[in-house]
């Protein structure tokens, strides 16, 4: 990703998840140094992944795909070069967060080997009130 992208990758993310993150969390993530990976289709921005390195290992902190292009493998291939570039930057495992009611992406971590290791009770905020986070690993080695 590069700061040109950062509208577009923001503007996806808004309408992919109401609570996603903001222009404002992309840009201070690249200037962390996290590793942002942005896939396009027909030279657009369809969906951003971003992952934080700690040592040997990683969390995934966002990930989205454009409503309009989901549905079809395009969050399958950005997690799986996710995956690969942790891996290639010496991670051996990567960790994530994701709301209990978010059932597609569960689905997407667990057949990429991610298995729950623990719940944050009332974590994340909804339209209604709270709901649980449930945390997944998954071994890169
Ligand atoms: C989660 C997200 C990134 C998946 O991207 P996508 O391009 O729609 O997903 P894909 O087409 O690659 O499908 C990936 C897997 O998701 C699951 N999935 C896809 N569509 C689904 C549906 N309608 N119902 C249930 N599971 C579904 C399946 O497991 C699928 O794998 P399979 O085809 O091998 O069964 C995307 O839906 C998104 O941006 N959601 C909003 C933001 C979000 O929730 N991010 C995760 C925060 S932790």
């Amino acid at each position: 990703m590069q700061p040109a992208d950062l509208e577009a990758v923001a503007a996806l993310t808004k309408r992919a998840d109401p609570f996603g993150w903001t222009l404002r969390n992309f840009s201070d993530a690249l200037a962390a140094g996290n590793t942002l990976t942005v896939i396009e289709e027909e030279g657009a921005a369809a969906g951003i992944a971003a992952v934080m390195h700690v040592i040997d290992e990683c969390e995934l902190l966002e990930i989205a795909i454009d409503p309009d292009r989901q549905g079809r493998g395009l969050g399958k291939r950005l997690l799986e070069e996710a995956m690969r570039l942790a891996r290639a930057n010496g991670a051996v495992r990567m960790f994530l967060e994701v709301r209990e009611s978010n059932a597609r992406a569960r689905k997407m971590y667990t057949s990429h080997g991610f298995e729950q290791t623990g719940r944050r009770k009332n974590y994340y905020p909804t339209a209604e009130g709270r709901e649980d986070a449930v945390l997944m690993t998954a071994s890169l080695a």
